[in-house]
């Protein structure tokens, strides 16, 4: 039976950290801001601010909603974002994604400026990360990673396989992992014979958006096994991309959902709008 990695319990430890540091930043007379832009009416999304909403307050964040109508035009996003990059006060840009067809989300994410991508998606803080300097990370990642350190689960030398290959959680976990020596395979809906790389891996991160996906007998015994899918079933109950209560008897470790990955998200947001804004105001003393 495998161990329980409590991400509710280490999410809320980092949230511990950012709130006292949120506090010594005021006591400075810094008041940090996140901007949370949103299009259209997504209703995970709608799900998803609200706990990033939820978060901030309990921090001393200041968190400030940009709802934007469905038919908003890429140049009247791109004025926004520019708007918010010149807004002294605000120390970080989020572009809720998914945003409607008709736009670009990858034109859009390339005009907040570095220094206050606190999602870790503009290409400077995405090639940061390729080369192994400090940078923005992605929160799903940078948590997984946070989880890792916490349960002392070593990534040297290990077969890591990723199942997913998005932007936001599949490609950055691949240079997480390589950045911490393991041996990494990256699975899609174009990979043949998926169970025979997920057989041989030591780890396994899920992160494809199906439900109870990955099933007993496509691991091994021991594997650690993550899970970032957050799937809601036709009777409303969220499951993960992982067949729990079988896996869980193999498995090492395992996360759950709801409980695992999803609260590592919002607290390594929390920890990039704090890192954003010291960094911000650094450079400011130092003009
Ligand atoms: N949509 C789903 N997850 C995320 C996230 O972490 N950040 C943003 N901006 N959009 C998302």
């Amino acid at each position: 039976m495998a161990i329980l990695i409590d991400g509710k319990n280490l999410a809320k430890k980092i949230r511990q950290k950012s709130k006292l540091e949120c506090d010594e930043l005021k006591t400075e007379g810094i008041n940090p801001k996140l901007a949370v832009i949103i299009i259209g009416d997504d209703p995970a999304s709608k799900i998803y601010v609200k706990n990033k909403s939820k978060a901030c307050n309990e921090i001393g964040i200041c968190y400030e909603e940009y709802i934007l109508e469905e038919k908003t035009t890429q140049e009247q996003l791109i004025n926004l974002i520019k708007k918010l990059n010149n807004d002294r006060s605000v120390n970080g840009i989020l572009l809720q994604s998914p945003i409607p067809n008709h736009l670009d989300i990858n034109e859009a994410f390339k005009m907040i400026t570095y220094m206050k991508d606190v999602d870790g998606f503009t290409p400077a803080s995405v090639g940061k990360l390729c080369i192994g300097e400090d940078t923005f990370i992605s929160c799903t990642p940078y948590g997984i990673m946070k989880m890792f350190d916490e349960y002392n689960i070593d990534l040297t030398g290990k077969e890591v396989v990723i199942l997913g290959r998005s932007n936001i959680v599949g490609k950055p976990l691949i240079q997480c992992c390589l950045q911490r020596n393991a041996t990494v395979t990256v699975c899609h809906s174009k990979t043949k014979n998926l169970a025979e790389h997920t057989k041989r891996a030591d780890i396994i991160i899920s992160a494809i958006g199906q439900s109870k996906f990955l099933k007993a007998e496509m691991v091994k015994k021991g594997v650690v096994v993550i899970d970032v899918g957050i799937n809601r079933g036709k009777d409303g109950k969220l499951t993960g991309d992982v067949d729990f209560e079988h896996v869980k008897e193999k498995a090492s470790y395992i996360t759950p959902v709801p409980g695992g990955v999803g609260p590592m998200t919002i607290a390594m947001l929390m920890n990039n709008v704090i890192k954003a804004t010291k960094e911000q105001n650094k450079e400011k003393s130092s003009l």
